[in-house]
């Protein structure tokens, strides 16, 4: 019997993407005769029903492509924005599936399309996933498809930054993505060489940093690149959140075990770099500039390592659904793929542990962490 799978995109868009659908579709066409049908603009799409036929036309020439040939979004089955209201559209999703005549949804995503998988899983949908983001922080995986290309931009971002502050005797902070995680920020300043390196998980103290750039300055380089993760934090806003989470803990806060990087809401991560720049220019006596790497980190061709890795992946998840095994995420361990279970996964996030060797490294070529 021909088996019916359908697959989407959500979430921010991923270098990789195309590589994974590319993997899952011709694995599945050419080894098990699957039909696939892919849903534009992630769940909302699976919610109104738009569909694209991939049949072997559709998965050729788009290996190297960045992006996803299916569109994006960052809707949730169960708040979705129709009509100016938010709606919990997941019957109509799990309606959709049946109409489809699914036999399994393929969902390519970061750790929000995570926790919407399982949701539909629990509806009685199945489900498998694959981990995808620049941020590397969904949990239960060695990587996620998208982080090395980033990992290359910002890295190779840092390495220009380098020759024009040098000539200006300048500070240059930049900023790079991650969101509550700094696996890119600090790949990326060990790989391209960032005098200081702040990440949310290790709360800095800008008189700290600021002392760093002074003494390369005593000794001759009156010039730094401080590479700051998008949700970094100073020691003092890390103090008073938590004292007002003592006070009113969230309920995501309550069901938390372990102790996590303090939620920097998005819209402030500029005025924060921003003013962390001015800071260290009062503080260093250095004139400072912000770089906002921004959405850069996420476009264009995909590194090679992004490709195999989105591959494997990709052909993993097809043998799963051949077998009939759902409810998963493909997770990549060293060499082999994995499924784990979705509810090992949603609701998690992989942070850096501050003792993780990529710190210790860091710290013993002479990085300031900030602390
Ligand atoms: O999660 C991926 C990511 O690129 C984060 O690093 C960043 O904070 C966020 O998405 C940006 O989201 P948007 O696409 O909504 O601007």
């Amino acid at each position: 019997m021909t088996k019916y799978i359908g697959i989407l995109t959500a979430g921010g868009d991923s270098p990789g993407l195309n590589a994974a659908i590319r993997g899952v579709g011709k694995s599945a066409l050419n080894n098990y005769g699957m039909q696939i049908i892919g849903f534009r603009d992630g769940f909302r799409g699976l919610m109104e029903n738009r569909t694209i036929r991939l049949d072997g036309g559709e998965l050729s020439d788009i290996l190297t492509r960045g992006g996803t040939i299916l569109g994006t979004s960052r809707d949730k089955p169960h708040r979705m924005p129709v009509g100016g209201k938010l709606l919990d559209m997941t019957d109509v999703i799990v309606g959709n599936y049946q109409d489809n005549h699914l036999d399994a949804l393929v969902c390519l995503g970061g750790g929000g399309t995570q926790k919407n998988a399982l949701r539909l899983k629990e509806k009685g949908l199945n489900i498998i996933t694959l981990p995808k983001t620049i941020d590397n922080d969904v949990a239960m995986t060695d990587a996620t498809f998208g982080f090395d290309t980033a990992l290359g931009i910002a890295t190779d971002a840092i390495d220009r930054l380098h020759s024009t502050a040098h000539s200006h005797h300048r500070i240059i902070v930049v900023e790079i993505m991650g969101h509550r995680a700094g696996w890119l920020a600090l790949g990326a300043g060990i790989a391209g060489g960032a005098d200081v390196i702040l990440i949310p998980e290790i709360p800095y103290s800008v008189e700290s940093a600021a002392e760093a750039i002074r003494e390369r300055s005593r000794r001759g380089k009156p010039f730094s690149i401080v590479a700051v993760a998008e949700g970094a934090i100073s020691k003092q806003e890390h103090d008073a959140l938590l004292e007002a989470k003592k006070q009113k803990p969230s309920s995501r806060q309550k069901e938390s075990k372990k102790a996590e990087p303090e939620d920097i809401p998005e819209t402030q991560y500029a005025e924060r770099t921003l003013r962390l720049a001015k800071q260290l220019e009062k503080l260093t006596g250095l004139e400072s500039r912000v770089t906002i790497l921004g959405h850069l980190q996420r476009g264009g061709i995909p590194s090679a390592a992004d490709r195999l890795l989105a591959t494997r992946l990709g052909t993993a998840c097809t043998d799963l659904i051949h077998q009939g095994h759902y409810g998963v995420m493909v997770a990549a361990k060293g060499e082999i793929t994995k499924p784990v279970k979705l509810e090992d996964v949603a609701g998690q996030v992989k942070t850096v542990p501050p003792d993780h060797p990529w710190v210790v490294s860091a710290r013993r070529v002479g990085t300031n962490m900030g602390d």
